[in-house]
């Protein structure tokens, strides 16, 4: 099945350069090297940076029409490119071949979406003569692009949230330097042969996998105008406190919860709860981690829930039935095992899984979690998910909130008012109703609030924070 070349360059200042091959990837399911990647140092970076710098001017020259060709451009080829593109997602970060396919077509839809985005910068024409030391003077504003942006970007969606910082540059005119998590660069890296492929100024672009040492420059360095960060909330919230003067954005994680209330279809719930708990081994900052059911169905659900978890097909992520592939490292599934563990000795009782072979640990689902133990309060980023049951609504709505977290929320009900009121309730960046957290469309505001990170993405909210507002005031001369 492999597609991978036996090594492949980094991309400074638009050009592939392969100085070393230090940083091996290795393939998530047999854990033996797939290739190898060239490795930035604090030189490279900081070459990266001030390449940036230079490109910053011609990129905000650029027009927008050629701004839109780069990203349709892009789209094409990775059209094209989509297989290759999976099966690399598929190898380095053990993503079952499906959801590959699936986040493939998404960074198609992110580019899309900002291609068309790209020609629809918009300002707006203001009244000034709201009194009389005002009469005859008019404003309105633009949007002009920020400058050179610093994008550090995850593992467990290597494409497309990578994407949703490169694509929304583009389509404004921001240069970028870039560090892929060192554990999945490979998506990126193919974004960078793509993106080298147009005539973007020299310098619009730079992705450089490093070390955690070499990185620092990403953060403090001050020619960079804008962090746009995704991971885990405590390295966030520490670079956002490293960043000096810089815009930053914070898209961390979560442990969401979904709400399944008496009127909704049980079925329905039950399938859609088990995709947003166990895809991608519940790597998703989205993936549904509290289920909250009412107690008049409460054992329904469970016995649905506990009968379709064990009945996922686990094992060799490029198999097409695979569901549940490995997690990204024999370390994160052995710090969830724990947990598992110590939840069970604090009184949880273990529905089904909980067992673990190396990096792959079972779809596991508990209940009876006492709120004091990491599968509580903590997000679990991987295939545990942990039963409650309410017989309140607004009880419901508080356990939703009682966490540190907010990012999104999922309610199945048919009640409206039930709706209205999680809306307004629910301490979250978004609520789901009829389906789970982990629901995810790429033009949608996506973000949290707490814990869970600072801003928006999806790609017209990115685009807002790296312009700056420029304004424009205007005394007509020639009245009164
Ligand atoms: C994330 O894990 O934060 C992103 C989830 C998604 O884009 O579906």
């Amino acid at each position: 099945m492999s597609v991978l070349q036996s090594s492949y360059p980094y991309y400074l200042a638009n050009e592939a350069q392969m100085p070393n091959t230090d940083l091996a990837v290795t393939d998530k399911f047999s854990g033996e090297v797939a290739t190898r990647v060239a490795l930035a140092d604090a030189a490279a970076i900081d070459s990266g940076i001030a390449a940036a710098v230079e490109a910053a001017e011609p990129m905000a020259r650029m027009a927008a029409y050629e701004r839109q060709d780069v990203l349709n451009h892009c789209v094409s080829r990775f059209r094209e490119r989509a297989e290759e593109l999976a099966i690399a997602l598929c190898i380095e970060a053990g993503k079952p071949i499906k959801d590959a396919r699936g986040e493939v077509s998404r960074l198609i839809d992110t580019f899309r979406i900002a291609a068309e985005e790209a020609t629809r910068l918009k300002g707006e024409l203001q009244t000034l003569d709201i009194s009389p030391r005002a009469r005859g003077y008019r404003g309105m504003w633009k949007r002009v692009p920020i400058g050179p942006c610093s994008f550090i970007s995850p593992f467990n969606f290597p494409l497309n949230l990578a994407a949703h910082k490169v694509a929304p540059a583009l389509a404004v005119g921001c240069p970028f330097v870039m560090k892929p998590a060192s554990r999945t660069p490979l998506g990126a890296l193919i974004m960078g042969e793509v993106l080298a492929e147009t005539d973007l100024p020299r310098g619009a672009f730079s992705i450089l996998p490093c070390s955690r040492d070499g990185a620092d420059l990403f953060t403090v360095d001050d020619r960079l105008k804008l962090l746009s960060f995704t991971g885990s909330p405590d390295v966030g919230w520490d670079l956002k406190a490293r960043s000096g003067r810089k815009k930053v954005v914070l898209e961390l994680g979560g442990n969401a919860a979904v709400v399944v209330d008496h009127d909704t279809d049980i079925d329905d719930a039950v399938e859609r709860i088990i995709f947003g708990a166990f895809y991608q081994s519940g790597q998703s900052c989205i993936g549904v981690q509290r289920i909250i059911v009412h107690a008049s169905i409460y054992e329904e659900v469970k016995a649905k829930l506990v009968a379709r978890t064990a009945s996922l097909v686990a094992g060799d992520p490029r198999e097409e039935d695979t569901f549940i592939g490995p997690m990204i490292s024999e370390g994160e599934a052995s710090r969830l095992d724990g947990w598992i563990q110590e939840a069970v000795a604090a009184g949880a009782t273990l529905l089904c899984g909980g067992k673990r072979e190396g990096a792959m640990l079972e779809a596991t689902l508990l209940e009876g979690v006492d709120r004091s133990c990491n599968a509580y309060t903590e997000e679990a980023f991987g295939p545990l998910a942990i039963l409650s049951q309410f017989t309140d609504f607004e009880a419901a709505l508080e356990e939703v909130n009682d966490s540190k977290f907010g990012l999104q929320a999922g309610l199945f009900t048919r009640d409206f008012y039930k709706v209205q009121r999680a809306w307004d309730v629910l301490d979250v960046g978004g609520v789901v109703v009829g389906d789970v957290p982990s629901y995810r469309v790429d033009n949608m505001p996506y973000g949290g609030v707490k814990d869970s990170g600072l801003g928006r993405e999806g790609v017209i909210f990115a685009m807002e924070d790296m312009t700056e507002i420029r304004n424009l005031v205007i005394r007509n001369l020639g009245l009164p």
